[in-house]
């Protein structure tokens, strides 16, 4: 069975330093290689206590039976505001409940099949492209950024990215490359004090939401319809049920900021991960090419368990609580993290490797809490029904089109900033797999 490449996974805790400079060049190798036995860590790190949690009653506790009592950590508000503002993401308490009211019936299964056909005809005119190129080496981790991004603006926004999109990805690739890896004083610094990083990141943050208000321009020139399009016009028509107030337009526009973040870099770099497992894999590869409908699924369920887009969970304890066996206490830092729990050798069989059989109708589902690509509990992925009706489009129109292979054999690593990435773009060269040209229609 293939077994993908590896991040480095040290033997022992590693000491204060060393994890502090872990922590900015890959969160991965944070942890050390007890965690993925051990039903739990539990560490002093700068005065402050650590827990890494895998025991699913502790873990039910954080995020399901009592997530009023944990919030969002210093570092991810600090890293994450410049970009997503006031939107849900980073949203707390009432604000949460109002924000998260109104965005998530606009992202409910129902509303899935309005928002495909715009997806099927991105996928279809973005891999007509790919046609021309057959051949020659493809970087397929900025076409999925490309792809994502379109599909994100046109069905959540009704927006042509193409006027927009460069722009918006280089201010992205500048987020993800100055931006989103914590210093220490980022780190140890109480939020109420800026540090140097959160000065470069206030200015960033000024260009990048100038961008997005020049995106929102064009819609909100134009009084909103009586019966809502698209997302943009349900957030516009939203009311606080108790006040009757709407978003104004800087909530509008941090809703959207966030929505476009959240919505898009996850979605390509799971499908940029899959396609990494499947140009490894032949066998699998040609699995899936003959049987779509039943194996995109089984992929990408396989895909989100190793290369987890969202490779950790973090809370910030608000009070003193007691999650499974452990007293919790205030301001205790709690890490969840489907990195770990996805690869945990109390969980699975043969954790690392790659088998997507394991996620096969007939196979029984995996143990309360080994596998959470989306979260739980009431903050779970608001955008997960989107995220898989899209990654299953793409993934299955790609694959009936395409044979793909990797340029040369240097491995491609996983680096956790932010998100999951690979530690360079590696080149793909395509093959036509059939003399027809297939429609992404009819494979969600
Ligand atoms: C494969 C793709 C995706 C993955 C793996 C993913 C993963 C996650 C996870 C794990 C969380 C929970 C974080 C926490 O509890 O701290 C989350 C939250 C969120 N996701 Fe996603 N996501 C994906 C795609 C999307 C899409 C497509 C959208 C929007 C359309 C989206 C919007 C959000 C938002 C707004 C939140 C915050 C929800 C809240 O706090 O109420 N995500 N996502």
């Amino acid at each position: 069975m293939f077994v993908p490449a590896k991040p480095f996974i040290p033997e022992k805790p590693l000491g204060f330093r060393p994890l502090l400079r872990a922590l900015r060049t890959n969160a991965l190798s944070t942890w050390p290689v007890d965690v993925y036995e051990q039903p739990f860590m539990r560490r002093s790190l700068a005065g402050r206590i650590n827990y890494i949690l895998n025991e699913p009653d502790a873990i039910h506790r954080v995020l399901v039976d009592n997530p009023g009592n944990y919030r969002r950590s210093p570092a991810s508000v600090r890293i994450l505001k410049p970009i997503t503002g006031k939107g849900l993401l980073l949203a707390e308490g009432d604000d949460w409940k109002l924000q998260r009211r109104t965005v998530a019936p606009a992202l409910a299964p129902r509303m899935m099949p309005l928002l495909t056909r715009h997806m099927v005809a991105t996928t279809d005119e973005a891999l007509e492209t790919l046609h021309g190129q057959i051949g020659e080496p493809r970087d397929l981790l900025e076409f999925m950024q490309n792809l994502t991004l379109e599909i994100a603006g046109r069905s959540m926004f009704s927006l042509e990215v193409a006027r927009f999109g460069g722009e918006m990805r280089a201010l992205l690739n500048e987020f993800a490359v100055h931006h989103a890896r914590p210093s220490m004083l980022d780190l140890l610094l109480p939020p109420a004090i800026p540090t140097l990083g959160d000065l470069r990141r206030r200015r960033f943050q000024k260009r990048w939401m100038r961008l997005i208000e020049a995106i929102m321009r064009d819609r909100l020139a134009t009084p909103p319809p009586e019966v809502p399009r698209d997302l943009f016009d349900l957030l516009r028509a939203a009311r606080d049920p108790e006040t009757g107030a709407g978003f104004s337009a800087e909530q509008l526009r941090d809703q959207v900021a966030t929505l476009i973040l959240a919505g898009h870099e996850t979605t390509a770099v799971t499908l940029f991960w899959a396609l990494t497992l499947l140009a490894q894999d032949k066998v699998e590869q040609d699995k899936l090419a003959s049987d779509p409908d039943t194996r995109t699924r089984m992929v990408l369920n396989e895909t989100l368990r190793l290369f987890p887009a969202a490779f950790l969970i973090v809370r910030e304890a608000i009070g003193p609580d007691q999650a499974g066996q452990h007293k919790i206490g205030r301001n205790d830092l709690i890490m969840i993290a489907p990195w770990i729990l996805h690869r945990h050798h109390a969980l699975w069989q043969n954790p690392d490797a790659f088998d997507p059989d394991r996620f096969s109708p007939d196979t029984p589902a995996p143990p309360r809490f080994s596998y959470m690509p989306f979260g739980t509990g009431p903050r779970v992925c608001v955008g997960a029904q989107f995220a898989l009706a899209e990654a299953t489009i793409v993934l299955s129109a790609f694959v009936k089109r395409f044979d793909i292979s990797l340029e040369g054999d240097r491995p491609v690593l996983p680096v956790g900033i932010v998100t999951t990435q690979p530690d360079h773009h590696p080149l793909f060269r395509l093959r036509a797999r059939t003399g027809t040209v297939q429609s992404a229609v009819g494979s969600s």
